[in-house]
């Protein structure tokens, strides 16, 4: 079964309140998203291999380290993703971004796929999907099935929030994708929203309700 892992880090709890509080704006709202994603790439790297390196500084010669494992791709789902993807990128400057847009029928709460473009070298990189929320778990499933299907292998997942019923799919579609959040929450409402979650993401970061 795949990984699950809180990061529980202190600052990154400190900014998720002020990001669940349903007074905080769009401006505060969009930069601690951004905060906290970047402290989130700092902890998912952590297992990224690194390999002896030879340099010169201006006093010796020595043996340093430098990152040696597979490139990265970043894959925000639309819309909501893009506000996690600079913060990622911020620590890692070279990583491609691929896009998937997604969105959840209101009804059926099934997603509706209308949107795919990834870089070239897929079946190379080092993936990592990111959405703010893993609510029930079928719009990140489906990004993850859409990557496999076009030759990804190594596919991690990084949301802010999640229910258990999103992580269960998740580690029952996936096995092998680890999953990365900043909380688990209690559970979905009738709506599908988390509970107690931070509202809808993607209006919040865009304002557009
Ligand atoms: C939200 C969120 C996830 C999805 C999670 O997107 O950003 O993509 O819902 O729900 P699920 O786990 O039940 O699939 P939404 O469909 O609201 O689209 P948007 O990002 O365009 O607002
Ligand atoms: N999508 C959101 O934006 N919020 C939720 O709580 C669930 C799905």
């Amino acid at each position: 079964m795949s990984k699950l892992v809180i990061l529980d880090h202190p600052l990154i709890q400190h900014k998720l309140t002020i990001i669940r509080d349903k007074d905080t704006g769009t401006k505060e709202f969009r930069e601690l998203v951004d905060e906290v994603a970047m402290l989130m790439a700092f902890e998912i790297s952590r297992d990224f291999p690194v390999e002896d390196v030879e340099i010169e500084t201006p006093v010796a010669t020595t043996t340093c380290k430098r990152l040696a494992g597979k490139k990265v791709g970043l894959v925000p789902i639309l819309r909501a993703g893009l506000g996690m993807v600079d913060g990622v990128i911020k620590l890692i400057p070279a990583a491609k971004v691929g896009h998937i847009g997604l969105y959840r029928d209101p009804e059926t709460l099934k997603p509706i796929e209308y949107y795919v473009k990834l870089p070239t070298d897929v079946a190379e990189r080092e993936f990592i999907v990111i959405d703010p929320m893993l609510a029930t778990g079928g719009s990140a499933s489906e990004a993850i099935r859409s990557l496999k299907k076009r030759g990804a292998k190594h596919i991690k997942l990084m949301c802010l929030v999640a229910a258990p019923e999103g992580v269960n799919v998740i580690q029952e579609e996936h096995p092998d994708v680890d999953i990365y959040l900043a909380a688990l929450d209690e559970k979905l409402n009738d709506h599908g929203y988390i509970v107690p979650g931070l509202g809808d993401a993607g209006d919040r970061l865009f304002g557009t309700k």
